[in-house]
């Protein structure tokens, strides 16, 4: 059997941050709160005039420098992302373009916070095809673009951030398996009407109005707990493993709390996941790649991993993979 693996990684995030102490002097919050309720202290905010391509050829460029790879051995790429630069073309159409290469297989997928982990299954799935042997797999968003400033249930939650793995193929263990799933009811509980054919952009009215990211927090909260908890414990079950086997919980960087609770209902070992939402907030597609790229040197090969993430849809799941 071929499995891919992942065989570079890199990241980017801007260097603008929004803290706490800014979000105070904005709306009715304070430190102590946002730190207590979410575990976040700040967020990086690309500035206006760059897109979500820009972090994505950045997060490239990082991995680039890092592992010698050449970039024209390329022959899929794509980008999970919520916030592409436009509707029409796809962002990954975008990318290869400021990256200087053609005839690639790109597009974009949507799955909001599970993006990451959707395209991931889908780069591996290529790769297991034999009919693709270089993927890159890109989590990038510019969510500060939707954001309201003034709501303070979204604004202290979310920050702009890009991450990137480079899969290719491999006789020994790589992506082991993926659950993932999806619930369309979810819809109404976290959204960006505006900008879609339902709410076109040319109405000025309707974009102003809804533009912007939407939730209701503790529906999601709770959703987000136990379809993690469930899908961790799932894949886990029909892989043979046990939570003990596993070496890294990398889970998607929505809310500290959200972290610590599935860390308890799955029965997680302390230590064993990892976290940054502290310097970055929700990052939306990014989380999953970047936690994973700053935290690269804990790593050792053949260490198990179990990615999990929730978002929009509602859409979420995880993975097993093989470091
Ligand atoms: N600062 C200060 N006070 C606040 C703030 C704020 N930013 N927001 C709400 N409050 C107040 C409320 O008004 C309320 O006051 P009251 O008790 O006097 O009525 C009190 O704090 C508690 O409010 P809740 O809404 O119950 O706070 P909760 O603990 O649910 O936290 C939060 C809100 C952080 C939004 C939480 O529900 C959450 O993280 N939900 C998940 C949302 C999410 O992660 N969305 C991202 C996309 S999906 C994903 O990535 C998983």
């Amino acid at each position: 059997k071929i499995f891919a693996h992942i065989s570079a990684i890199g990241g980017y995030v801007p260097e603008n941050k929004r803290t706490n102490s800014d979000l105070e002097k904005i709306t009715d919050t304070s430190d102590e709160w946002i730190v207590k309720r979410t575990g976040i202290k700040e967020r990086r905010i690309l500035e206006e005039g760059l897109a979500t391509s820009d972090m994505a050829v950045s997060a490239i460029q990082n991995l680039i420098d890092t592992y010698k790879k050449d970039i024209k051995d390329v022959d899929a790429l794509i980008v999970a992302t919520s916030t592409p630069d436009m509707l029409m073309p796809a962002t990954a159409n975008i990318v290869c373009e400021k990256l200087g290469i053609e005839n690639v297989w790109a597009f974009d997928m949507n799955a909001a916070c599970s993006g990451f982990l959707y395209a991931l299954d889908m780069g591996a799935s290529l790769i297991e095809s034999r009919r693709y042997k270089n993927v890159l797999i890109i989590g990038a968003d510019k969510i500060s673009a939707y954001v309201d400033i003034k709501d303070r249930s979204t604004n202290i939650l979310f920050g702009d951030g890009a991450g990137v793995v480079w899969l290719e193929p491999t006789n020994e263990e790589g992506i082991l398996d993926a659950l993932l799933q999806s619930n369309g009811a979810g819809k109404e509980f976290l959204n960006i009407k505006g900008g879609g054919s339902l709410y076109p952009a040319s109405s000025q009215l309707l974009v102003d109005e809804k533009r912007y990211i939407r939730q209701d927090g503790k529906i999601v909260f709770k959703n987000a707990i136990q379809s993690m908890s469930d899908t961790c414990v799932n894949v886990l079950k029909r892989n043979d493993f046990s939570v003990k086997d596993v070496n890294w919980l990398v889970p998607h960087q929505a809310n500290k709390r959200i972290i610590d609770a599935v860390g308890n209902e799955i029965n997680i070992e302390e230590g064993k996941t990892l976290i940054n939402i502290e310097n970055y907030g929700n990052t939306i597609a990014a989380t999953i790649p970047l936690c994973i790229w700053e935290n690269t040197s804990k790593l050792k090969k053949g260490d198990l991993l179990m990615l999990t993430a929730f978002g929009a849809g509602f859409s979420w799941g995880a993975s097993l993979l093989r470091w």
